[in-house]
């Protein structure tokens, strides 16, 4: 079973941002998986690197969509951004360093980590950015 299963709920009603999400929980369904399994840590440890790559490009283009239509909340949103970029590579160096495994303590952090910032911060812009165009 999955670990995180794209909803409805989940979107913030523009395209290009919502298929960005998704990729996040692919790749947090990849870990998932790869933990089932058991697969090597080096496979872990690459997913973990991509997931956190993935997050801090996604978090650029949602910025950049955000000056572009001059979004009023970019300054807020840009601080939840940076202390969760923080986060999660806190934990990959914490993975790297081997003081945690991957577990789904870990994996449950990750997916909250997750969809709290698009339920509760990236759905605000939604409808600002959509009135001004972004697509
Ligand atoms: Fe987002
Ligand atoms: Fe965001």
């Amino acid at each position: 079973m999955a670990l995180v299963t794209w909803d409805n709920k989940y979107a913030v009603g523009v395209k290009s941002l919502d298929g960005q999400h998704q990729v996040l929980f692919d790749i947090l369904n990849e870990l998932h998986g790869a933990m089932m399994k058991g697969q090597a840590q080096s496979v872990a440890g690459s997913l973990l690197r991509k997931l956190a790559d993935y997050a801090r490009t996604h978090f650029a283009a949602e910025e950049s969509m955000m000056s572009a239509a001059r979004y009023p909340g970019l300054a807020g949103h840009r601080i939840k951004h940076q202390d969760l970029t923080k986060q999660v590579q806190d934990y990959v160096a914490r993975y790297e360093r081997g003081e945690v495994s991957l577990s789904l303590q870990l994996l449950s952090f990750l997916r909250d980590w997750l969809t709290h910032h698009i339920l509760e911060t990236d759905r605000e812009y939604g409808p600002w950015l959509s009135r001004n165009a972004v697509r």
